[in-house]
């Protein structure tokens, strides 16, 4: 029995010692340790010895068991480690490899110029609304005293979806809104997309953006107009920049006139950019037409106001020297990545 123990120790050691995998550790427990397993059943066979040898092969079987149980716990844990080893070293990281670059977006050149307004804007205490783009015949030219037969209505031909719903033509149409819903004083601007039934070519698009200015208040003059432009345009195209108010008509404004300022590529002297003329025309302007005010509710004998019309697009095409209107609708990453 002794004999047979001691086979036994060193044919389960030497398996131990040889195991590569977790399983055959477990399978190495099983066939010693387990319960049919090799020294289980010598311990079995302990009812056969005489009542001296038992405690001492006890003893014995006991003591191997608890040598094996110890092998077989030391390889098991040796086995994790390097289990573990291989894994971390299958999942390495390495830290030296060039980043994902991440690409980040920047503001399109016409919101650039919308923001740079709004702050000179609300500098002088205006407030920003905004409109809808769809909109009714009434609000886009019914009430801008444009009837439906008026000849203005050609210049401002543009995409209706039925004969009374249309894609503004202009913000102006805000400016209804406003004092639909404001009482005097009232002070806003309102930036914004517009459209035409235009041809496109470099220097028209059938959709464009302008800002709207609206101040009504008692006792408003063409005077109050023209420092507030001529604020406007300094702080856009510096402080030594001319302004020049030229007669002219729209229907909703009464007396109207049209500004240009000096050209702040040649400063007035004549080149490419003002096509020689030494003016850049930037907006459209007047004092409130009293049909405009008196259909939105406001007496014209007591409020007076002044409105203004900027073509966004123009100023960005000015101030970037971009050659062409379209390219600040093509989306194309190589002209956005320049602003
Ligand atoms: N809405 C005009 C246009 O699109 C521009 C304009 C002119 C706006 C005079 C105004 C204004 O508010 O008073 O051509």
């Amino acid at each position: 029995m002794r004999e047979q123990l001691e086979k036994i120790k060193a044919s389960a050691v030497a398996e131990i010692a040889s195991a590569n995998q977790l399983k055959d550790i477990e399978e190495i427990r099983v066939k010693y340790l387990g319960k049919k397993g090799e020294l289980t059943a010598i311990l079995k066979q302990m009812g056969s010895l005489s009542a001296e040898e038992r405690p001492q092969m006890g003893q014995l079987v006991n003591s191997v068991k608890s040598e094996l149980d110890c092998e077989i716990a030391r390889c098991a844990e040796r086995l994790k480690e390097s289990a573990m080893q291989a894994k971390l070293l299958e999942e390495t990281l390495d830290i030296t490899m060039p980043a994902k670059k991440r690409t980040v977006g920047g503001l399109h050149p016409i919101n650039v110029v919308t923001n740079d307004l709004i702050d000179i804007f609300q500098s002088m205490g205006f407030d920003v609304v905004d409109g809808p783009e769809v909109e009714t015949d009434y609000y886009n030219f019914e009430a801008l005293n444009v009837p439906a037969d008026h000849p203005a209505r050609d210049m401002q031909d543009t995409f209706f979806l039925n004969p009374n719903l249309l894609l503004r033509s202009q913000t102006s149409a805000t400016q209804i809104r406003t004092m639909e819903n404001r009482k005097p004083p009232i002070k806003i601007v309102c930036p914004g997309r517009v459209f035409r039934a235009d041809e496109v070519d470099a220097t028209h698009s059938p959709v464009f953006h302008q800002m709207e200015g609206l101040v009504v208040d008692k006792g408003i003059t063409l005077c109050d107009l023209k420092g507030v432009l001529e604020q406007f345009a300094r702080e856009i195209y510096g402080e030594d920049t001319k302004v020049k108010f030229r007669p002219s008509f729209f229907p909703f404004t009464e007396p109207s006139v049209e500004v240009d300022v000096s050209c702040s590529e040649c400063g007035g002297k004549g080149c490419r950019v003002c096509k020689g003329s030494g003016w850049i025309e930037i907006l459209g302007a007047g004092l409130v037409h009293p049909n405009v005010l008196r259909g939105c509710g406001i007496d014209p004998e007591e409020y007076s106001g002044f409105a203004f019309g900027i073509g966004i697009d123009r100023l960005a095409i000015t101030r970037y020297k971009i050659s062409d209107i379209r390219l600040l609708f093509e989306n194309d990453l190589r002209f956005l990545e320049q602003f």
